[in-house]
């Protein structure tokens, strides 16, 4: 998708050669267009899956994912870091592990949202080692919902995210891959420079 690419090469921030920041339009202020067409993109990707509901995990997949709702006129669900003292009936949970962030985070669903009767397209902003992406689809699996497939805005190929997703037998969509952060410098899959 040339619209994030372009985003992500101009306001990127290459913080090591693991990490990119991405605040100026994603993690912290918000480009509300382009999460729009990024809704319009998945939206004709899957559009035929029968999705009934977007699944994503707090905090920053829950901007694309409600744009991607919005398209497909569903639900936008977010698993949740911590379990709100409200929720004292049924829910889904598992351990989801951040290797970037050294931690593991206890992500909940309540089981009012997710049932057998569903069949999600999971979102999230970053793919680096997949781990986010396997917890919310074993919160899926939980419930008996089907997932259509992963539906990823940056995905750092150089980290082995992809290959365990599709070593679980899911497909995933990234709008934009990142080959290489070396030298300071954001390097997109396919780029030659
Ligand atoms: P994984 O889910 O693919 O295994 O990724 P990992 O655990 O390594 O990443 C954990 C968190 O860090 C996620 O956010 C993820 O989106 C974010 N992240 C990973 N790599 C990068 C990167 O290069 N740049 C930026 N900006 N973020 C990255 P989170 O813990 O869910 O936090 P939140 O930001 O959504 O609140």
């Amino acid at each position: 998708m040339d619209a994030l690419k372009r985003k992500v090469i101009e306001d990127g921030v290459v913080i090591d050669e693991a990490i990119l920041k991405v605040d100026g339009f994603l993690n912290h202020q918000i480009d509300a267009g382009l999460m729009y067409e990024i809704g319009e993109v998945f939206h004709s990707q899957f559009s035929d899956q029968g999705i009934t509901k977007i699944l994503t995990i707090e905090a920053s997949g829950i901007a694309p994912a409600i744009m991607v709702a919005h398209r497909f006129n569903v639900p936008c669900l977010f698993a949740k870091k911590a379990k709100p003292n409200t929720l004292n009936q049924g829910y889904y949970q598992t351990d989801v592990h951040s290797f970037t962030k050294n931690k593991t985070n206890s992500v909940i669903v309540s089981n009012e949202f997710l049932s057998d009767q569903d069949t999600v397209l999971i979102i999230d902003d970053f793919l680096a080692n997949g781990e986010a992406a396997l917890g919310l689809h074993r919160l899926a699996q939980q419930a008996g919902a089907k997932t259509a497939g992963i539906g990823i805005l940056v995905e750092k190929s150089f980290q082995p995210g992809r290959a365990r997703l599709e070593e679980a037998g899911l497909t995933v969509s990234s709008l934009c891959q990142v080959a290489s952060l070396k030298g300071n410098k954001v390097t997109l899959l396919g780029d030659d420079a």
